[in-house]
């Protein structure tokens, strides 16, 4: 238990229940999928995250130990954030809409450019910067 609390923890697995709590790297919301970057890059391809193929999709992924969100923002553009809320480190979680991003432990919620909507986080989300081409989005983690 790295970067959150017990607390944060104990709250996620009594909302999510242990099985979940198992494909999260810190409590908070489970993962859509594990990618190895290679130089640096992580290649999350439409067959594999079919979300992502739709503008407004978007997936947790755990990229060589780094969690993080990547959204489908318009056809040409995406955006990768760190998944581990800035509050106290829980896996957050991608809802869609006009508050994409939300945080299971204690609520926080940010917008799709990382940004803190609403607390207990005040501070944003990293940025990654991530590129879509014909059949995968790549982001670059290194
Ligand atoms: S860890 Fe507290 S709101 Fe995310």
């Amino acid at each position: 238990m790295s970067n959150c609390s017990r607390r944060a923890f104990l709250e996620a697995g009594a909302r999510i229940g242990a099985g979940a709590l198992l494909l999260s790297a810190c409590g908070g919301a489970p993962i859509d999928g594990n990618i190895t970057p290679t130089a640096g890059q992580a290649t999350l391809t439409f067959a594999q995250f079919p979300k992502l193929s739709t503008v407004g999709g978007g997936v947790v992924v755990d990229v060589g130990g780094t969690l993080l969100v990547v959204i489908r923002t318009a056809d040409t553009t995406a955006v990768g954030l760190s998944a581990v809320c800035t509050h106290e480190g829980c896996t957050v979680e991608y809802d869609g809409g006009n508050v994409p991003i939300s945080c299971p432990c204690h609520g926080s919620t940010f917008n799709a450019a990382g940004t803190a909507l609403s607390g207990p986080a005040r501070s944003p989300l990293r940025k990654y910067a991530a590129t879509v081409g014909s059949d995968s989005i790549v982001v670059t983690v290194g």
